[in-house]
């Protein structure tokens, strides 16, 4: 596959000479045929999709497909008012939709169309490495087995390399606002049936669950040489980003936006590249950010940190990351040179093994 013909193959995570969002010229040595027209979308860029929740990525009409295969009566309508419902004052407004509407995904074949769908549409989006999270006690606690999700979905993801074109990783992520013991427990049954799971995470209200709260499950997770990722600083103050890497020795951070009010912070994580998920269009539907305008990624990409970009629950929150990517180059200005650090940091970030790190690198012109 053809590189992309930038001026960042020697890009080795340096800040920004120039934030003009023009800064940057064609190579003077492209065909001009190969030049875009001015007014062309910018290309996509091959990326890693590191924060991503699989069952945000069902879509209104998916809902009421599998509502319909399955006899269940949803308490909407029709699509308008399912849709109706998707403007959210905070994380827990969403949460509360997006738990209910999973009461839709009762057997593997659901969980494995629902998988099938986002795959159909991250490789649209450019995505060639997605590491995604379930919420196995989403599930099992509404009755589902942990086998019909967990299986469902890896069998999809088992052939996603050869059919879209994208290298998968699933990790299970546990629910905050639940018990340690009902994590624990849940952990301890994936393993016992060695469930297919490159690591775990943590997700669901943040505010008033701090990490500490999950010390054991960690350590546990480490143990059994699982890696390690947790949501802080999504609406959590800067204090749990840091009690997730110390106390629970988490590899990457999803969300972290919140590290920016604490300059200390900001440095350490710079210092160590502490990889950060960020989700701009969540972070909007969600209000943890007024507006795309006022986003901190600009500032993060300034300060150094090693941001990427991803789309956390696409199908809630108005795109998948070719939309947040197109969003943040309308609304934000973002240049080529920030968008190319920005797949080339959620390569780098991502959990895959050096060959596929290596192979999509190249593709990006930063072997
Ligand atoms: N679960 C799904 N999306 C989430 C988010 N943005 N924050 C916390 N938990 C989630
Ligand atoms: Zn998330």
């Amino acid at each position: 596959m053809r590189a992309y013909p930038y001026r960042m193959e020697t890009y080795d995570g340096a800040p920004e000479p120039s934030t003009e969002p023009d800064a940057e010229q064609p190579d003077a040595a492209q065909p001009a045929a190969e030049e875009p027209a001015a007014e062309e979308p910018s290309k996509l860029l091959p990326v890693a999709e590191l924060h991503l929740h699989i069952e945000g990525t069902l879509e209104p009409e998916l809902i009421f497909a599998l509502a319909e295969r399955n006899g269940i009566q949803l308490p909407y309508a029709d699509l308008d008012e399912l849709r109706a419902r998707y403007e959210f004052t905070d994380l827990q407004s969403f949460l509360d939709l997006y738990y209910a509407n999973m009461a839709v995904l009762q057997t593997e074949q659901d969980f494995a169309d629902m998988t099938r769908a986002y795959l159909v549409r991250a490789a649209v989006a450019g995505v060639r490495h997605a590491e995604i999270m379930v919420d196995p006690q989403a599930h099992v606690s509404r009755g589902v087995p942990l086998e019909t999700c967990v299986n469902g979905v890896a069998s999809v993801l088992a052939n996603s390399l050869e059919e879209f074109g994208i290298s998968t990783l699933l990790i299970a992520a546990f629910l905050r606002d639940l018990s340690e013991e009902s994590a624990l427990e849940v952990l301890e049954q994936l393993l016992a049936m060695n469930a297919p799971i490159a690591g775990i995470g943590l997700d669901s209200a943040e505010v008033g669950n701090p990490p500490a709260k999950f010390e054991r499950l960690f350590a546990r997770a480490k143990e059994a040489g699982l890696r390690r990722i947790a949501h802080a600083g999504e609406e959590g103050p800067p204090s749990y980003i840091i009690d997730a890497l110390e106390l629970l020795d988490v590899e990457r951070i999803d969300h972290g936006i919140r590290c920016m009010e604490d300059p200390e912070l900001v440095e350490h994580l710079v210092e160590e590249r502490v990889p950060l998920t960020v989700c701009p269009l969540s972070n909007v539907r969600l209000r943890t950010v007024d507006t795309l305008a006022d986003h901190p990624l600009p500032a993060m990409l300034a300060a150094g940190l090693n941001v990427s970009v991803n789309s956390d629950d696409p199908a809630y929150f108005g795109g998948y990351v070719d939309d947040n990517f197109v969003q943040l180059e309308t609304v934000l200005g973002l240049s080529e040179f920030d968008r190319v650090r920005l797949a080339s940091n959620s390569i780098r970030s991502s959990f895959a093994d050096e060959d596929r790190k290596a192979e999509l690198l190249a593709e990006l012109g930063h072997s």
